[in-house]
Formats: structure tokens, C-alpha cells, sequence
């Protein structure tokens, strides 16, 4: 029997054999290409190829291409694991033409590997053809339909023609394009999974297992525009896509992808973690679990491989849900714990033949999965927790969970609506469907409209684009060249003049010293002048091999064949600062926490630097200023930065560090600091950036800022050279305004504003507490009245009224002072180091001789201060709290003394 990795090397030594250059896998992140979220097809990486834009480097090609398909076009998620033969990760076996040979020769070769190679009996295979469409007129494949019987000797009534839906091919909204022919399988009878359902004939196409498409042959011809039209490619070629994994089941005689080599490991992995047997049926729940956990467990593996982590958008969201639907099933399974993580070694087992590069991240996969699951764990139970209250809801009502809940557990809580539904009918209530319904359409409508969002190559199929030599870019910051065109919304010009001001434009010349956009720099901006004419570029981006330099025309025109010069404005040496202050950065953070952190993106722009990598912890604020010196250091050593072109086999020998997911050609540039030769710099990294050739040009750095983009990624802001000069700047002269406005050395600023904010929190809470203490003051002035010592008719009212303002405490002795009609009131307040005893005496008493203000006076130094005040009412101040109790003592001795004397 052979093994899928026989099967896939066949396969390309099939085509190699007949002059076509393998070509490795892209990365599952199609790099580049904002039309599409996962690459889905093994043609993606030749679409500038195919419109036109970039000449291939071969005529013929071949490859095994990872592909994802879970999203817009081409998506399979909802069908994974219910049937035997839908994945979200496949391999697609492919080989092209680029406008070489064209149908006959596609058809005979297929037809050949499929039943002399693989030996398939012929008698087995049916194939379609395109039967035109009348709606957008295109017409029917007549070409294929008489070359099959011809080439192949298929007999006429096995070539079935089917429309648009099975025999069109199309990459996404917008694209190359174009009619295709499908080969297919009869399994036989016993395969079909749909007998005994009214109406069902086993056809071809007729979803069931019994038929099923082996390999589709594309003949790409069209460019489909935006608005739905079709364009005429210039040449003619072929893309053909046969899925590895059917290929494998069909060769290997097994009834379902899941049992052949390619899953076999995993399936077992899965029954050892869970102790369930995989029993291969369809329409059970525990096998359902199983395939989809497989499935899915490819998936997550390359996509974090490639660069994607979880997240809540874009690529990050889908491999996020992705990896929630895994989890669901798992609890099928009764796993509770994370999981999954454990079953990537099965994953590396089965396609680090075909895949080692990726797969050389397994270990930082298994990292990032268990985080997310760990996090799904308690999402899930929030979201239990949610469903609970939404169905008390529910059952307080018309007993149906709405469909905004319903929809917001989907949401957010990755809960799919059949979970929702199982949990509902489990408490008998019911789900509103339709409301969840409408508000899925809702979100799906905005990723369509996302979607739509095309990008600049594909508008501009067809114009072959000239090459621009930019090979200046890293040395020159002004060249002479020459204008070869301009771009706008119709298209290239490469003859006649523009003199319109009012237009953006993009400018394509020879040769160019502006960098465009990539790897994380942000493209030059300046100006290009000549003749009378000004232009002055915004921005600058690369499209294959040409160079555009977008921006507006000031004065002038712009004709053809005109000499100019180009000059990069003075932002590009601060580019260039913080370029290179990237790698010190990344280079240091390996240093401080361990050599792991790997770098997720990075922006690299003249204000100011951002990198973003992979680090499940906030940093502390020492790990920080360990990194930031040691940035610092190695720029005051002022080393030297150099930059080398090498064979990527060299360059990863070396070590240079590269970014996951990236696709890189057979050379790479390597950049490397801290010597003069590539071998002994301490920091080297994969980079097609501009640098400065001294560590000592960067002039200083500094980090303003730490935080997390996502989970498990950290995101530091820092500055250099100049930007960072004007920082400081603003910060003295914001320190000055402090000093100035508090009164202080600047090195007493701190400890002032702790003290500020100190006194106004607790002024703030005296404030607040206003109102309750006051009545809580007349409430304990109330019962210290009762509890008052008699002389006569005098009541002596004493008592200690803690955290009660003076106020509130003249208020209490008001209160007493009118509700005996004799009294005498002393009653302390302390508040931390503030002592105060106030005194208040009836009329009567004072007409009999006695004197607050002496009595104050007299038992001021128990509290380590002073009094007096007026004969009625009077007060003592001092610093010792401690001394209240004696001193209310003392005041109501000596008022009980002058009473009874
Ligand atoms: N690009 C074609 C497909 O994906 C071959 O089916």
C-alpha cells in the first residue's frame, strides 16, 4: 500500500518528469494579499502570474500546497466531521501551465498519473465539463468535452456537462478565474451515506459518498472584476487542485480520509487522551467528536505555525473559533481540561515530510494552544453562567432565548447555536432561530462587504507592469531616472502627459532609491522633480517587480521617457534609526526573558518603532529597564551594522532569525549587528529593511510604552535619535510647569502629588460622609445626654465623637444645650494627629459664673495645645489625641466643682 508521502512524492516527480520545477508550499497566511484569509488553493501564489503582473520564473510548476478553507469563498468548516471526506486543512496536490501548454495536455496527464501510476481503473472515473452560463454569457467548454473521450478514451457518457456552480472556477470575489473539468470517483453503492432518502440517486455531484471529486483541472482565462465582469486574461493557463487526503483514501483503499495514514496517528492520539474508541461510523456523536478534533487540530497547528495567534478579528478570530469548536466536541468526550495541545506531536508525525519548516515550531504551537484553551475553559463557563440567565429570562417570558442572546453566546462566548439549542431543549424552552438568523446575516454581510475590498493587483490584471531597479534604496537617497508610466483608477499610462493636480497618482520610474513598503517599514515619502515638474510622493508600494510612487503632481507635467530626480525626504534617516533599533530591541528581549520571544509584527515608521511579539506576561517594570539598557549599551559601543545577500540555506545555518509564515526566496538578506563580519555579529535577522551603518547613528532609545494587543501578545512602543530628543523635551518642559505650579524641586514633585492626592481622598470621603455623620453626631450627643451626669437640674453631657467635623459637633451641643434646659457640654473629636474638646455651657450656667473659654483654656495642655473662646462656647486645639479621654474628664470635674461651690 502506498503512504501519503509515496502518493504526494509521486505525484511531483510525475510532473517533474515532464518539465515542471517543483515549487515549495506558501505559508497557510497568504502573505500579501488582503483579498484572502487562509490560502485555499494551491494557485494563490501564482496570481500575480496569472494576471499578468509578474513573469513566472518557469513556464510549468508543481507542488503540494497547505492549504485552509473556513472562510469567504471556499469554506467547509460547518461540514467537517459529519461525513469522511470535508477538512478545514488539506494538502492540495497541484501542477500549472503559465500560459504554456494548455487542455489537451492537462487532461492526458491527469487522466495518466490517476490510471497507469496510481493505477485506478479507468472504468471507475467519470469527468465534467462546463456547460456555459447564460447570464454572464460565457461560453460552453466545447473544447473539453470532445478532448476527453479523444485523449483519454473515457467513453461520451461518462463526460457530463454541470454549470456555473460545480464547473466555474473562481479564487474569491475577485481574481483569475476560469471553466473547469472535474474528475470523479464511483466508490460504488455501498458507499453511498444518503439511501433510503425520498428522491436520492447516486450521481455525480449528487452529495453523496458514493461520487466524489478527485482532482479539478482549471482553465484560468478571466480576470473577474469587481463589478462582477469578466476580462479576458492575455494568456491561457492551467491550475489544477487534487485534495492529498481523498487521493490517499481512494489509493489506499479506505473508506474515510480519517482512516488513512494521514490520520490514523491522530485519531489513536485522540482515543489515548480520552479514553473513547474511534469506531469510524457517521451520524455518532463520539466519532463526529473525533474527526473533528483531527481536523481541527491540523488546522490550528499550521496556522500558529505560519504566524496566526487567537484573537478577536480577522485570522486570529477564525483560528480562535476554530480552536472552540475543537473544544466543544472534546467535552463530547468528557475532556474538561485543555487538551488539544497534546495531540500536535501526532500532527508533526504525519507531515514534517512534506512540511519540516513549520513543523519546527510544534513546541511554541503546543504553547499558544494550551494558553487558549486554559482561557476557553473559563469563557465557557461564563457562558454557561450567561445561557442560565438568559433561560431564566426565557422561562419568565414565552419560554424561547432570544435570538440576541442566542447570538451574543455565539459571539462571544463561542457557544454555536446548536449548543444553544441542545442546552434549551434540555429545559424544555425553545430558541428564536429566525432573530439569531437575521443577526447572523447581519455580521456575515459586513465580512462580506470586507471582503469586497479589493486589492491594487488584482484592478490592475492584465497591464504587464514594468520593472523598477530599486536596488538604490539602501545606499542613495537621491537618483536620477527615468518615467516609464503613471497608474490611476484606469489603469497604467505608458504614453501621453498628465498635468492634472488634483488626482492621486502613482509614478513608475526605471530605477528608484525609495523603499517600499514591506516587512514592517513604512514606504519613503519626498519628492520628484524635473523639467518645471513637482511631485511629491505620499507614500510608496511594490506590485511584482514594480515600484509606485504614489502622490500628487504640484506644478508641471508628467510625460513619458522624462529624466527626474527622486529624493527620499529627511524622515527616512529616522526610519532608519528605528529600524535597527528593532533588531537591538528584539535581540534584547531575548536576552531578558529567554531566547523564545519571537517577534509577531513590528511597524517601523519615522516617528516612532512598535513591536509585537509573543509573550504570555505583562513586563515588569526592572525587566524593562534591563531591556532598555541593554539597547542603550550596544548603541554607546557604537558597532558596526552590516548586511549580506546569502542562499536561505546558509542564512538559517547561521541562525539569522526569520519571521514565521514568511515566505522567502532562495536568497535571502541577512542583517546583522554588532560586526563587521556576518558570522560574528551578535543580532542577525532575515531584513530587507534600511539600516544605519552604525549602532552610534541610532541616538539613544527609550520605551514609552508596554502593553497587550492580544492574549499571549505584548506590544512595546519605543523612540530614538531625534523623535526621542523631542520627547524629552516636552517632558521637561512639562516638569517645569509642575515645579512651578507646586512649589517644589522637581525631585520633591512625586512626593507632593502623593500627599495632593493623599489629602484628597480623604477630604472627598469627609465630604462624602458629610450628612450620615451628622445625624450620626446628634444621635450619639443624644445618648451621651442620657447617659449625662446630674448635678441638681445641670446635666454634665460628655463624650468622645469620632470622625465628626467641628461643625457637626457645634450642631450636637446646639441640640443638647436647647433640650436640657441646663446643661454643660464638652464632648472631644479626633481625628489622626488633631485633638479638639469643645465646650458648651446653658445661659443659666453662665450667669452663674462659669467660662467655656477658661475651661478650654485650663484643659488645653492635656492635648498638648490651646483654647479659649467665649463664655458660651469654647474650644481647645492640640496635637494629641491621646490626651481627650483625661481632658473631658478634667472639664467635668471642674464644672461639677464650680456647681456645687
Ligand atoms: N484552484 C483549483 C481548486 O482549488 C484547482 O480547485
Amino acid at each position: 500500500m502506498l503512504t501519503a508521502n509515496q502518493i504526494r512524492s509521486q505525484f511531483i516527480r510525475f510532473f517533474e518528469e515532464r518539465g515542471h520545477v517543483f515549487v515549495p508550499s506558501w505559508p497557510v497566511v497568504p502573505a500579501g494579499d488582503p483579498t484572502l484569509m487562509f490560502t485555499n488553493a494551491g494557485m494563490n501564489q501564482f496570481k500575480d502570474i496569472f494576471l499578468g503582473l509578474r513573469a513566472p520564473d518557469h513556464p510549468r510548476a508543481v507542488n503540494s500546497q497547505r492549504c485552509i478553507r473556513v472562510s469567504g469563498k471556499h469554506n467547509d468548516l460547518e461540514e467537517v466531521g459529519l461525513d469522511t471526506y470535508h477538512h478545514t486543512f488539506f494538502e492540495m496536490l497541484g501542477n500549472w501551465s503559465f500560459g504554456d501548454y494548455f487542455k489537451a495536455e492537462a487532461i492526458q496527464w491527469a487522466w495518466q498519473l490517476l490510471t497507469d501510476v496510481y493505477q485506478i481503473p479507468p472504468e471507475r472515473l467519470w469527468v465534467t465539463v462546463f456547460a456555459g452560463d447564460q447570464q454572464d454569457g460565457s461560453a460552453p467548454d466545447t473544447e473539453s468535452q470532445t478532448l476527453w473521450p479523444k485523449v483519454t478514451g473515457i467513453p461520451k457518457e461518462r463526460v457530463l456537462q454541470f454549470v456555473k456552480k460545480e464547473n466555474f472556477w473562481e479564487m474569491g470575489s475577485t481574481g483569475p478565474c476560469g471553466p473547469c473539468s472535474e474528475i470523479h470517483i464511483d466508490l460504488g453503492p455501498e458507499r453511498c451515506n444518503k439511501a433510503g432518502i425520498p428522491g436520492h440517486v447516486c450521481r455525480v455531484n449528487g452529495d453523496c459518498g458514493r461520487f466524489i471529486e478527485l482532482w479539478n483541472l482549471v482553465f484560468i482565462q478571466f480576470n473577474r472584476q469587481q463589478d462582477g465582469t469578466l476580462v479576458p486574461l492575455k494568456a491561457n493557463h492551467v491550475d489544477t487542485g487534487a485534495g492529498l487526503e481523498r487521493l490517499c483514501a481512494v489509493l489506499q483503499g479506505r473508506s474515510s480520509n480519517y482512516d488513512t495514514d494521514l490520520f490514523s496517528p491522530i485519531i489513536e492520539a485522540i482515543g489515548q487522551l480520552t479514553g473513547r474508541q474511534y469506531k469510524g461510523q457517521l451520524g455518532d456523536q463520539v466519532d463526529n467528536a473525533f474527526r473533528v478534533i483531527a481536523d481541527h487540530i491540523r488546522a490550528l497547528t499550521f496556522a500558529i505555525a505560519d504566524g496566526v495567534i487567537p484573537s478577536n478579528e480577522g485570522r486570529g478570530y477564525v483560528v480562535r473559533r476554530i480552536l472552540r469548536r475543537a473544544w466543544r466536541f472534546g467535552r463530547i468526550l468528557q475532556m474538561r481540561e485543555p487538551f488539544l495541545y497534546k495531540l500536535v506531536p501526532a500532527v508533526v508525525q504525519t507531515l514534517s515530510e512534506a512540511f519540516p519548516e513549520p513543523l519546527k515550531r510544534a513546541g511554541f504551537v503546543c504553547e499558544v494552544i494550551e494558553a487558549e484553551e486554559a482561557s476557553f475553559c473559563r469563557t465557557l463557563d461564563r457562558g454557561l453562567e450567561l445561557f442560565a440567565q438568559a433561560a431564566a429570562r426565557a422561562r419568565q417570558s414565552d419560554g424561547v432565548i432570544s435570538g440576541d442572546d442566542a447570538f451574543l453566546l455565539y459571539d462571544t462566548y463561542g457557544f454555536p447555536i446548536d449548543l444553544t439549542g441542545l442546552l434549551a431543549r434540555e429545559q424544555d424552552l425553545k430558541v428564536d432561530q429566525a432573530g439569531f438568523e437575521a443577526l447572523m446575516e447581519q455580521q456575515r454581510s459586513r465580512a462580506r462587504a470586507a471582503a469586497k475590498a479589493s486589492d491594487l493587483a488584482t484592478q490592475l490584471a492584465g497591464c504587464r507592469l514594468p520593472v523598477t531597479d530599486d536596488s538604490l534604496k539602501y545606499q542613495a537617497d537621491t537618483c536620477q531616472a527615468r518615467i516609464l508610466g503613471w497608474l490611476d483608477q484606469q489603469g497604467l499610462h505608458q504614453e501621453g502627459i498628465l498635468d492634472r493636480t488634483d488626482q492621486q497618482v502613482g509614478l513608475v520610474l526605471d530605477k528608484t532609491c525609495f523603499y517600499a513598503e514591506a516587512g514592517g517599514q513604512v514606504g519613503d515619502k519626498g519628492l520628484i522633480k524635473g523639467d518645471g515638474l513637482e511631485f511629491v510622493v505620499e507614500g510608496t508600494e511594490r506590485i511584482a517587480d514594480c515600484i509606485i510612487h504614489k502622490g500628487k503632481l504640484i506644478s508641471g507635467q508628467i510625460s513619458i521617457g522624462q529624466i527626474v530626480t527622486a529624493t527620499v525626504d529627511a524622515g527616512r534617516q529616522q526610519t532608519k534609526k528605528n529600524h535597527t533599533a528593532t533588531h537591538l530591541l528584539q535581540w534584547a528581549l531575548q536576552q531578558v526573558l529567554g531566547s523564545h520571544v519571537h517577534q509577531q509584527g513590528s511597524l517601523v515608521c519615522p516617528d516612532y518603532l512598535r513591536f509585537d511579539f509573543i509573550y504570555q506576561k505583562a513586563l515588569t517594570k526592572e525587566q524593562l529597564e534591563q531591556v532598555e539598557g541593554l539597547v542603550q549599551e550596544k548603541i554607546e559601543q557604537d558597532l558596526p551594522v552590516v548586511c549580506e545577500v546569502l542562499p536561505i540555506e546558509k542564512a538559517r545555518h547561521l541562525g539569522a532569525m526569520a519571521l514565521f509564515g514568511e515566505k522567502y526566496g532562495s536568497h535571502v538578506r541577512v542583517l546583522g549587528i554588532g560586526a563587521t563580519k556576518l558570522e560574528q555579529a551578535f543580532s542577525r535577522e532575515f531584513c530587507g529593511g534600511t539600516h544605519v551603518q552604525r549602532t552610534g547613528q541610532i541616538g539613544g532609545f527609550a520605551i514609552i510604552k508596554e502593553e497587550s494587543v492580544s492574549a499571549g501578545v505584548r506590544r512595546i512602543t519605543a523612540l530614538t535619535g531625534h523623535c526621542l530628543m523631542q520627547y524629552l523635551l516636552e517632558r521637561r518642559r512639562i516638569v517645569e510647569e509642575l515645579t512651578g505650579m507646586l512649589q517644589v524641586r522637581s525631585d520633591q514633585i512625586v512626593a507632593r502629588v502623593a500627599k495632593l492626592i493623599e489629602d484628597n481622598k480623604r477630604l472627598s470621603k469627609q465630604l462624602k460622609a458629610g450628612h450620615p455623620k451628622s445625624q450620626d453626631a446628634l444621635a450619639q450627643a443624644r445618648q451621651f445626654l442620657e447617659q449625662a451626669k446630674m448635678v441638681g437640674n445641670t446635666a454634665i453631657v460628655t463624650g468622645l465623637l469620632p470622625d465628626v467635623s467641628i461643625d457637626q459637633a457645634r450642631a450636637a451641643i446646639d441640640m443638647v444645650r436647647n433640650k436640657a434646659k441646663s446643661a454643660a457640654v464638652v464632648f472631644g473629636l479626633d481625628e489622626d494627629t488633631k485633638a479638639t474638646v469643645l465646650i458648651g455651657l446653658t445661659d443659666d450656667l453662665v450667669a452663674k459664673g462659669l467660662d467655656a473659654g477658661r475651661l478650654a483654656r485650663a484643659i488645653a495642655p492635656l492635648i498638648q495645645g490651646g483654647g479659649g473662646g467665649r463664655p458660651h462656647l469654647a474650644q481647645a486645639g492640640g496635637k494629641d489625641p491621646k490626651g481627650i479621654e483625661e481632658a473631658l474628664s478634667k472639664a467635668s470635674q471642674m464644672i461639677s466643682q464650680a456647681l456645687a461651690g
